[in-house]
């Protein structure tokens, strides 16, 4: 079977990068086009160290929509909210694939663009189409969608470590407080005055502690699941390590219940899964980044505070792989109709 063609475009900042690695070795797509403005014509290394000898025959080329239509059948967004958003009707017109890691298609409420990102959403019949590109919860939708727009990476924490509670309606639902601590890789390979190397290290800083924007993604998902409306109070900490995203989702139990039948729920609802596992009572105790970074896993497990009635549901992940650039790649495997793993075979090194 011949490769699919690929596009990646934003392919040198850390998102694209991700993608550059996981698909050098995928059995049924080819990287055919990276775009970048600051590097045209550079080798793929010149920017990605990490991936010398992989990519000979490609370099880095100016984005231009016509090049895209012509080399690839799938397109990889890797470019910044509101960025992507000027692309996408062309490409989807044009027929190709689009998975787009930014937010511009998310959300499916065309006003809450205004209030969480700031802009009219100029193309509402888009956002119809779009698929919230999280296996876990769309997989049926996703075969053979068009449009996918790739979660958010403390938002794939944050839901991923509620879905067991919400879907069993095991908690209060108005009272979910939800805290994710997120390495420095989140906010992207542009230095900026308080995420370059200098002020990141060592810090445990939280930001949009008013209103985090991926509240908006996990208010709608978990909506779904519940099948009313849910909404969570969200704090992310940006933290010094470089990967990594922890959610650590705090709820009330409507009734009290063991350790046993908790677990129970959690491993019913992830049963079939191939990137979630479920962490419990085994060193090192509770799920820990440091333990799926470079994979696509997302560790999930809980701990409930008895005496209170509130229950801590933990999820794990690298949020440039399962937040990000891995499950784009499961979610285009999906679509395409490959074998959900594919390319996605990494496991995470120990120690790291
Ligand atoms: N980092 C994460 O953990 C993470 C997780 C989930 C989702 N996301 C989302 O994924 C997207 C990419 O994130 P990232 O972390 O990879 O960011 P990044 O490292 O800053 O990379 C952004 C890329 O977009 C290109 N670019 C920037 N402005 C552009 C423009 N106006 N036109 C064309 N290309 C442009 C940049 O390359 P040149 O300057 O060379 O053109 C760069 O390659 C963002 O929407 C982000 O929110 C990120």
């Amino acid at each position: 079977m011949s490769k699919i063609g690929v596009c990646i475009a934003g392919a040198s900042g850390y998102t694209g990068g991700e993608l550059l690695r996981l698909l050098a070795t995928h059995p049924h797509a080819e990287v055919v086009a990276a775009t970048s403005r600051e590097y045209i014509g550079k080798p793929i290394h010149y920017v990605h160290f990490n991936l010398r000898g992989m990519y000979r025959n490609l370099k880095f080329s100016e984005f231009s929509i016509d090049l895209i239509l012509k080399k690839c059948e799938t397109v990889f967004l890797s470019l910044p909210h509101g960025v992507s958003l000027n692309y996408t009707p062309k490409l989807y017109e044009a027929g190709l694939t689009i998975i787009d890691l930014s937010a511009d298609f998310r959300l499916k409420n065309p006003e809450a663009y205004k209030a969480w990102y700031g802009y009219e959403h100029p193309y509402q019949d888009l956002i119809k189409k779009a698929v919230y590109g999280m296996p876990e919860l769309h997989r049926a939708e996703l075969r053979g969608a068009k449009l996918v727009a790739s979660p958010g990476c403390n938002a794939t924490a944050a839901i991923l470590s509620l879905i067991p509670l919400v879907r069993n309606r095991l908690i209060h639902m108005d009272r979910i407080v939800v805290d994710v601590k997120v390495g420095s890789s989140e906010a992207g390979s542009k230095p900026s005055i308080s995420d370059h190397h200098p002020e990141r290290e060592g810090c445990i800083r939280p930001y949009d502690a008013e209103g985090h924007r991926h509240a908006a993604e996990v208010e709608q998902e978990l909506s779904i699941v519940a099948g009313h409306e849910i909404k969570v109070s969200m704090v992310p900490h940006a933290v010094g390590s470089i990967r990594g995203a922890l959610a650590s989702s705090h709820a009330w139990l409507i009734n009290s219940l063991d350790d046993a039948e908790l677990l129970k729920h959690y491993v019913n609802a992830y049963k079939g899964e191939p990137f979630i596992r479920i962490v419990y009572r085994l060193p090192p105790g509770y799920p820990d980044p440091k333990y799926v970074i470079g994979s696509n896993f997302a560790d999930i497990g809980f701990a409930v505070e008895k005496r209170l009635n509130r229950i801590t549901s933990f999820a794990a992940i690298d949020n440039l792989m399962k937040g990000a650039a891995g499950q784009a790649i499961q979610a285009f495997n999906i679509v395409k109709g490959f074998e959900e793993m594919a390319g996605l075979m990494v496991v995470p090194p120990k120690p790291v």
